[in-house]
Order: structure tokens, then sequence, then C-alpha cells
């Protein structure tokens, strides 16, 4: 199956607007038609850069996605960004789940089931993140933690909404810490994942999905990493703020 890689800077809460605006100009001058031909590329970058981001990747083949969105549809939820919002300016991707949406604001499964409908109606792409914190992997629940967030954040669907969604695997213990899982650690459950999803939504299914894997990736492992069978890429948070670590991963 041949599934295109995909590399995802995810800014998180960094940069003004006028160094993000460098950053993606630097980004751009160093990503070429050629790297995109080879390897998807995309920026979840923070809601108030969207717009003027939008304008700026226009025509450059890299794609523009939010880093969240509210799981109601609108209403009384003073601070919030809805999905519908973000179809509008227009983004095309949303990261949903992401272990720090899930760890610092209380974000469950069940939640984020909901977040993937509303991100579905508004026909914006889903990047579903899940993984396991450190306590869980050293007492070896991984998997079943792993499974359980596949389970509940993404059984509802149906084969059509499931065809469409990409997933990330970002071991919590691996975010920002310099600590990467090895590409063993990542293989196993990227395969694993894979077989979750077989066994709900089918082979064609379970074999066209990319699933990306994020944790301290850096130009140094990537090459190691996107090597594995079941690894289709990677989202980076850290080396996505460097505008040559981030390139240079899109062309490890
Ligand atoms: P780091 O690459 O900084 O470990 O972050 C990974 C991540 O959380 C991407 O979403």
């Amino acid at each position: 199956m041949n599934r295109k890689r995909l590399v995802a800077g995810n800014w998180k809460m960094n940069t003004s607007l006028n160094d993000g605006f460098q950053l993606l100009s630097d980004i751009l001058e160093n990503i070429k038609e050629a790297d995109i031909e080879q390897s998807d590329v995309s920026i979840f970058a923070p809601f108030t850069h969207l717009k003027i981001f939008q304008n700026s990747l226009n025509g450059s083949g890299i794609k523009l996605g939010a880093q969240n969105c509210h799981h109601e549809k609108s209403g009384a939820y003073t601070g919030e960004i809805s999905a519908e919002m973000l179809a509008s300016v227009p983004v095309e991707q949303v990261l949903i789940g992401h272990s720090e949406r899930r760890q610092y604001f209380g974000e469950t499964n069940s939640m984020l089931a909901q977040k993937i409908d509303r991100a579905l109606e508004n026909d914006l792409q889903v990047i579903y993140c899940f993984g396991e914190t450190l306590e869980e992997r050293e007492s070896e629940k991984h998997i079943e933690i792993v499974t359980r967030q596949l389970e509940e954040g993404l059984f509802h669907l149906t084969s059509d909404q499931m065809s469409n969604l990409i997933l990330a695997y970002e071991p919590v213990w691996a975010i920002g810490t310099g600590k990467t899982a090895s590409a063993g650690q990542a293989q196993e459950i990227h395969a694993e994942s894979r077989n979750v999803i077989r066994g709900k939504f089918g082979e064609e299914i379970a074999s066209s999905i990319r699933i990306l894997y994020g944790g301290s990736v850096k130009p140094s492992n990537a090459r190691e990493l996107f090597a594995m069978p079941d690894i289709d890429g990677g989202l980076i948070g850290g080396a996505a703020l460097d505008a040559i670590s981030f390139s240079e991963i899109v062309k490890a």
C-alpha cells in the first residue's frame, strides 16, 4: 500500500504574529515543490495566525491546520473556537486529541469523538492524536490505553468518514522531553493501532490510513523513524519552530 508521507508542524502556543510570519516565510523558502511531491506538509498554527497564513500558503502546496476546535457547534462558550469558524478561514485540517489538550484541559475520549464530528461536518480533515503516559507504559498498560483511545474516539465513525482521517501516535513521555520512542517501540504501537483500525473498519481502510509519529522528532532521528513500515510521517513540535530543522525533516 502506497501511503504518502506527511510531515506536520505543530507550533503549539509559540510565536507572535510577526515572528510566526517570519518563520513561515523561512519555511516557504526552504521547502520546494519537489519536496512536497515526496511528502505532504502541513502547518498547525495558532488561531491568531490562521487568516494571514492562509493567504501566504495559497498555492504553496502546504496545508494549513488549527490545533483544536470546540465540541459544540456554537453558543455561549466564551473564548472558544468552533469547527465552522475554522472552515470559514478557511483551514483544511485540525488536530484533535493532542495529549496536551487531554492532560491540561481535561479532554476525554468522548469529548474528542464529538469534536471529530464537528470537524467532519465542516469538511475539515482530522488528525486524531493518541498516546500513553510514562506511567501507563511502565505499568505495561500502553496497548490497552491506546486501543481505548482509538475505540472511544473513532469507532462511531462510518467507513467513509474514517477513510479521510489521519492518526498521530504521540507517547506523552516523548513529547518535548528529548526522549524519542525508539523506531522499534513506535513501530510496535503503529502496527497495533493499524490492527485496531483493521478490526473495526477492514483491510482497505487500515492499509491506507496514515499514522504519524510525534515526540522529539529531529532531523537526526527522522529518517530511521520514517523508514518503519507503519510510520507514515511525523507530527513535529519543537523542531517545527526552526525552518531549517523542519525542512530537513520534510526531506528526511
Ligand atoms: P516535540 O516534537 O516538541 O516533542 O512535540 C511533539 C508534539 O507534541 C507534536 O504535536
